[in-house]
């Protein structure tokens, strides 16, 4: 049976009249009514695990530009707090984790009480599949493994990952039984988030890009690829976007190792090779860097075009190379979906 759905179909690599798109972090500050809506739920976490208002904040960027395809509203980081490590988002900081970086603190860390904890975001996916329009795709999501353990070793986000990337050299048994639990937690995470409706997944590996070849293959490649095999052991036909950003000329080994079933791309990435050595593989998606999208005018509407010229023929979904910053105008958001949806393919 065809899938009525656009994004659905481009990741069954087949042909579409139009190109689908959606935006990660499509729901988020940039919006005036998320910001209102996150008055009023108190914090970013209580804003988490609030079905009602969480059902609502995904749903505000459909309202005004109509993507083909709906993300779940929640973090990354509610892996790491449901399994018991302290976490909360400071204004103007980010989140804050109390950092897990010997084997007693790995220890303490537990799945008793995982699901109970997550609950409510089960509940909020689950909503979401029977309010969504139906020809929008619903994405449930998680990070990736490595992109999780940085944040939860380090007890913060840091530009270079250096304390995790110590710990895999310093402590590598360690280390691997923090990943091992990862697998474990993501993988069960994401096959209740199908149960409840999730119809595609991505994993973020954001910081998948600064691992050397041997640790990239052993951080970012077998944990996706085992979460992937636990996945596909239950539900076999899932389509699951894998980002590892910053892969660089590691996607084609990153696609062939992990099996995904397609890649989100990120800003750095040529458009002609990724046509000639990624597209061949499997659907791609993005690659609009979220600073054109804040700086708009001419400069953007040329990048969006040349985007769609290079990578239209498919399979391809419309994205951004990395997340809408919380600057961004919301009307530079309407006129590239407005391009997008008027772009007649050849
Ligand atoms: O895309 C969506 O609209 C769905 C929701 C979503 C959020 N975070 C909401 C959020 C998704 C898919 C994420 C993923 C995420 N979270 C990643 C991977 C993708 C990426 O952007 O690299 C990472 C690394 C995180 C961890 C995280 N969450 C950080 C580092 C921060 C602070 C920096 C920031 O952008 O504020 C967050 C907070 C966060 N996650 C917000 C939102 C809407 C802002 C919270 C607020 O309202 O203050």
């Amino acid at each position: 049976m065809t899938n009525n759905k656009l994004f659905i179909q481009v990741l069954q690599s087949k042909q579409t009249d139009r190109i689908p798109f959606w935006y990660m972090r499509q729901a988020g500050r940039y919006l005036p009514e998320y910001m209102e809506r996150r008055k009023v739920a108190g914090s970013f976490l209580d804003l988490c695990y609030s079905p009602d208002f969480a059902v609502e904040v995904t749903l505000q960027p459909l309202t005004r530009y109509h993507m083909d395809a709906a993300i779940l509203f929640s973090d990354i980081l509610v892996v790491p707090h449901a399994l018991g490590q302290h976490l909360e988002f400071r204004q103007g900081e980010g989140p804050v984790l109390t950092p897990v970086d010997e084997e007693k603190k790995i220890d303490r860390l537990s799945m008793d009480k995982f699901h109970a904890h997550l609950a409510p975001v089960y509940e909020t996916v689950s909503r979401l599949h029977r309010e969504i329009p139906n020809t929008t795709a619903l994405i449930g999501f998680a990070g990736a493994p490595w992109t999780v353990a940085t944040y939860m070793v380090g007890g913060h986000g840091s530009p270079d990952q250096a304390a995790t990337r110590l710990m895999a050299f310093q402590q590598e048994e360690v280390f691997q039984k923090l990943i091992d639990l990862l697998i474990t937690a993501t993988s069960e995470y994401l096959i209740r988030q199908i149960e409840q409706g999730a119809e595609v997944i991505q994993l973020f590996d954001t910081w998948a890009g600064n691992l050397p070849d041997d640790q990239f293959y052993k951080w970012a490649v077998l944990p996706v690829k085992k979460i992937i095999r636990n996945i596909r052991a239950k539900y076999a036909d899932i389509p699951i976007i894998g980002f590892p950003r910053g892969a660089g000329c590691r996607y084609p080994d990153y696609i062939r190792e992990t099996g995904v079933t397609a890649v989100s791309i990120d800003t750095t990435m040529p458009l002609d090779w990724v046509r000639d050595h990624i597209q061949p593989l499997c659907p791609v998606q993005g690659n609009l860097d979220p600073l054109l999208l804040v700086s708009g005018g001419e400069k953007m509407e040329m990048r969006v075009h040349e985007i769609l010229t290079k990578l239209g023929d498919g399979p391809f979904i419309f994205n951004l190379g990395h997340g809408i910053v919380p600057q961004t105008p919301p009307e530079n958001v309407a006129r590239v979906s407005e391009i997008i949806r008027d772009y007649q393919k050849k």
